[in-house]
């Protein structure tokens, strides 16, 4: 198994705002989806709820430890832990996406349960309440940059594990 970070972060460490995102869409939305699409993707109760709806080509599991919580769609995988949300997204398929939010990544990376992340990196520094961790250089190796036209123009960057 395989387990992916996506995640568009700002120059300040931000990724969110009153469970939104903190910038208006960059365009990296395209590259979000031709990367996650046809995998399962992990993510935290808020996050899903700030979306509103399943991801459309890719199994959804939801994050909670809510026993009662109802994600209001059938086709959602709800999952009261890692292992939990691990194990049904690999009967799905073994590259596994995690795509938030704050808390998640946190864990995730905490725990050392992530092989990649893939770091968009948008050049703005808006407020917000919602923040990645630093990308440390003793953690992680940059194997990949590309930029790419948005607005503003953007950068994504792909790390393994040093
Ligand atoms: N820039 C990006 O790429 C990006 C991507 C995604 C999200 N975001 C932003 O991130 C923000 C949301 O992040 P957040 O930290 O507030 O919330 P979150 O990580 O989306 O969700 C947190 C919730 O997930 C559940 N949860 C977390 N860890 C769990 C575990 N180990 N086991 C079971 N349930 C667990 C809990 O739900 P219950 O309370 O129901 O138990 C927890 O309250 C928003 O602003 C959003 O827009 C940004």
């Amino acid at each position: 198994m395989t387990v992916i970070i996506a995640v568009a972060v700002g120059a300040n460490g931000v990724i969110g705002r009153e469970n939104q995102m903190p910038w208006p869409r960059t365009g990296d939305m395209r590259q979000f989806k031709a990367l996650t699409l046809g995998h399962p993707v992990i993510m935290g109760r808020s996050t899903y709820e700030s979306i509103g709806k399943p991801l459309p080509g890719r199994t959804s599991i939801v994050l909670t430890r809510q026993a009662d919580w109802d994600p209001g769609h059938d086709d959602v995988v709800v999952a009261a832990n890692f292992g939990e949300a691990l194990v049904r997204a690999y009967a799905v398929n073994p590259d596994v996406f995690i795509i938030g939010g704050a808390a998640v990544y946190s864990e995730a990376r905490a725990r050392d349960l992530v092989d990649v992340m893939v770091v968009t990196h948008v050049p703005l520094s808006p407020d917000g309440d919602a923040f990645f961790e630093p990308i440390q250089a003793s953690h992680w190796t940059e194997v990949d940059r590309a930029a790419h036209f948005g607005t503003p123009n953007y950068e994504i960057a792909t790390y393994v594990r040093a």
